[in-house]
């Protein structure tokens, strides 16, 4: 079993990403082959970075950032359901990545987007060239929601659909098969 971890980005009030994130989490759940966590960054609730040291050395001296390098280095593999703000990624998750360095390396990470026309692609391109500078690969089969309040009902939910459906399990399926492959670099 490898830990997958699914990172909520958006942090702001009447966000609609945790709806989005329980209908992924909901399919990760079927693959068996994962431990699926959601981590939701308006819970985890990280300040501005506030480290003196860079975190290679992983000397870290804030509780919050201990805290957050146990849940990162836990994982194996990681999915980061992404909003787009102002065609780029929200702060919250560039915040959270500078944190830490050894806990994101050599683990692969697949994205979800969501937004406007472009489903939150800009984001991701924006993101991906962050990833690799913490040595994480990023897969390049994702799963990107244009027109996304289409597809949440009143309640809120984010609905099933076909498409997506199968999108996010073949997300699944590619990040698996990164995550196997990377866990031998780290030894
Ligand atoms: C500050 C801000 C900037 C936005 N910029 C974009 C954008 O560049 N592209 C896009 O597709 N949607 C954009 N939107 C609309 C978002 O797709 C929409 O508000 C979405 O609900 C944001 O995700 P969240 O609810 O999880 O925060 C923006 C929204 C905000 C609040």
């Amino acid at each position: 079993m490898l830990n997958l971890k699914i990172i909520i980005a958006s942090t702001r009030p009447g966000r609609k990403g945790p709806s989005i994130a329980a209908w992924f989490t909901e399919i990760a759940q079927k693959h068996t082959e994962f431990n699926v966590e959601v981590l939701d960054l308006l819970q985890i609730n990280l300040p501005f970075l506030d480290e003196p040291e860079h975190p290679r050395f992983q000397k870290y001296q804030q509780q919050h950032t201990k805290d957050w390098s146990a849940m990162i280095n836990s994982g194996d593999a990681f999915v980061i359901v992404t909003s787009e703000y102002n065609y780029g990624y929200p702060a919250s998750i560039k915040n959270a990545i500078d944190f830490l360095f050894k806990e994101w390396q050599y683990k692969a990470v697949g994205f979800v987007s969501y937004g406007g026309v472009s489903g939150g692609t800009r984001a991701v391109q924006m993101l991906k060239g962050v990833i690799t500078a913490v040595d994480m690969m990023p897969i390049s089969t994702g799963v990107h929601i244009p027109a996304f309040t289409k597809h949440i009902d009143e309640s809120g939910k984010f609905m099933n659909d076909p498409g997506l459906d199968k999108s996010a399990d073949g997300m699944l399926n590619e990040l698996y098969k990164w995550a196997v492959a990377l866990k031998t670099m780290r030894g």
